[in-house]
């Protein structure tokens, strides 16, 4: 799978973001090192911290149906700039890859590749306890 076809379905699963209160659509695709693709979008609610982000979703749905090996995850949000993972996403997906590429898109098309040690260095992690 390319970049350009991950960062599609991630644009495509922005179309079902539930956002009434921030407006903000995110998808987000994940793929998995089978080759399989988990997409999920934001999931928002009237009590605020219980929304939850487009990369969680598709990270626990993946989870869900047995997966645990990640190679790649594309975030795609309507706007100028670069969709960025939160930090709650960030350590999230550490748990199950230390060095996932993680592709940041925006409205334009364009996007930015990252390691997610780069977005999450000195993680902290089971070893740490
Ligand atoms: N959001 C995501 O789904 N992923 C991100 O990486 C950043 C933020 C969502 C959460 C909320 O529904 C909206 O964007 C505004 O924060």
């Amino acid at each position: 799978m390319t970049d350009r076809e991950l960062l599609n379905m991630a644009k495509n699963a922005s179309e079902q973001a539930y956002a009434p209160y921030s407006r903000f659509l995110v998808g987000a695709a994940l793929e998995c090192a089978d080759g399989t693709v988990f997409t999920g979008c934001n999931v928002e609610n009237g009590a605020l911290g219980a929304t939850m982000c487009a990369e969680r979703v598709a990270l626990f749905k993946a989870v869900s149906e047995g997966q645990k090996d990640f190679i790649r995850i594309a975030i795609y949000a309507e706007g100028d700039d670069y969709c960025m993972p939160c930090g709650t996403c960030r350590q999230v997906l550490r748990e199950f890859s230390t060095d996932m590429e993680v592709l940041c898109a925006r409205a334009s098309g364009g996007y930015v590749s990252y390691r997610l040690s780069e977005l999450l260095p000195h993680a902290f992690t089971f070893g740490n306890f």
